[in-house]
């Protein structure tokens, strides 16, 4: 049995906001922490029990983390496949590093959705100047260009109304390879986070609705307005997604409301964003769920107790902090980043709603 009992160390790669509320969460449980990042001065080596500051290719001190954890788990996609390869030859990694293989690279992440009968935006591959032609003139204008890896909050993406502007781009992402997807004109953008434990029971957090800005999330409304209407088919495609995957832990599902229902668009699987209402809005938060989940315990319940609106503190918005610590149903979140770039996840705030 894979129960991981409490006094063991979880590690954690990765050093941002979702390390830290992991590591809080796992604290909370009698769990202690293990930290491995690159960056000095963490949000996560705030709370957390040990942190190892080490480069992903840096395989001894990789080799002495893993051998001084129980588990591993990771709270960021971009993490060199080699570095949880070889954490997995050590210590058990969840969820299991082919999980991660298959998310961070939006190309094979929309095949495998396409593969389980799960409708997404046309999209094609662009490796060379032929494919791109090709790829604009199956899918048609507008469409949007996006690196198959490494991108994040609308970082490596582009929006293409021509070939012209098609090939300009590519060389502007430095003609890596790319993928090109039809632009959706959706009435909203959504998503759903799923949790699945070690014995493969799966549950659902409610839908939400996430609005962006500048192509970053700037709120979620917990539950989405529309969830009547898609609640049932977001459970449906994320499970079947997290079966597919096998996945240990969460998995954050991103989707486009479309009239023809949901498309789906990215896979995350970790905490997510638009999750961090779950705090304080269902019993269950995401960071317990997925430290419940990687050491093999019963799922919480996820059911919204209470409606909310989680908004993110980017850049010098975190000053706000001053306007929401006067409001009772005001939750203020900082990650204790001291340099606030326009943009940077600062913190963010979740606001019980009274509805
Ligand atoms: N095919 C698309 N059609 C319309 N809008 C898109 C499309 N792809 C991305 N976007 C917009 O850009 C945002 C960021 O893109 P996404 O693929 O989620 O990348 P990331 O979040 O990793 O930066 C989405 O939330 C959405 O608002
Ligand atoms: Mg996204």
């Amino acid at each position: 049995m894979s129960l991981t009992p409490p006094g063991s160390t979880i590690g954690i790669v990765g050093g941002g906001q979702l390390g830290r509320m992991l590591a809080r969460a796992a604290s909370r449980m009698g769990y202690k922490t293990h930290i491995y990042t690159p960056d000095k001065d963490s949000p996560a080596s705030h709370v957390a029990t040990t942190t190892t500051i080490g480069a992903y290719q840096d395989t001894t001190a990789l080799r002495a983390f893993g051998q001084s954890v129980d588990v591993v788990t990771f709270e960021f996609e971009n993490i060199p496949a080699e570095t949880l390869e070889m954490l997995d030859s050590i210590v058990t990694v969840r969820p299991k590093p082919s999980v991660l293989f298959t998310t961070r690279h939006r190309l094979r992440e929309k095949e495998f959705i396409r593969a389980q009968g799960i409708a997404t935006a046309p999209f094609a591959p662009v490796r060379s100047n032929e494919e791109l032609a090709e790829a604009i003139k199956t899918i048609g204008v507008p469409c949007v260009l996006k690196t198959t890896e490494m991108g994040y909050d609308g970082k490596g993406q582009v929006v293409i109304k021509s070939l012209e502007d098609a090939v300009v781009a590519w060389v502007a992402l430095g003609k890596t390879e790319c993928i090109l997807e039809g632009f959706i004109d959706f009435s909203a953008e959504a998503s759903v986070i799923v949790a699945r434990s070690t014995l493969g029971e799966a549950r659902c957090y409610p839908l939400v609705q996430n609005i962006h800005r500048d192509h970053i999330l700037h709120k979620t409304i917990a539950p989405a307005p529309f969830i009547d209407t898609h609640q049932a088919q977001a459970t449906q495609i994320a499970k079947t997604l997290a079966e597919a995957l096998d996945v240990v832990g969460l998995l954050a599902v991103e989707m486009f409301v479309t009239e023809q229902g949901l498309l789906v668009n990215e896979l995350a699987p970790r905490p997510h964003n638009s999750g961090h209402w779950t705090m304080e809005g269902a019993p269950t938060g995401q960071f317990e769920q997925h430290i419940r989940a990687i050491c093999g315990w019963a799922l919480g319940d996820t059911t919204a107790h209470r409606p909310c609106e989680m908004v993110n503190l980017l850049g010098d918005d975190w000053q706000l902090w001053q306007e929401y610590a006067k409001q009772p149903e005001a939750h203020v979140h900082l990650y204790g980043k001291t340099d606030s770039r326009p943009g940077r996840k600062m913190g963010h705030v979740t606001i019980i709603r009274r509805n």
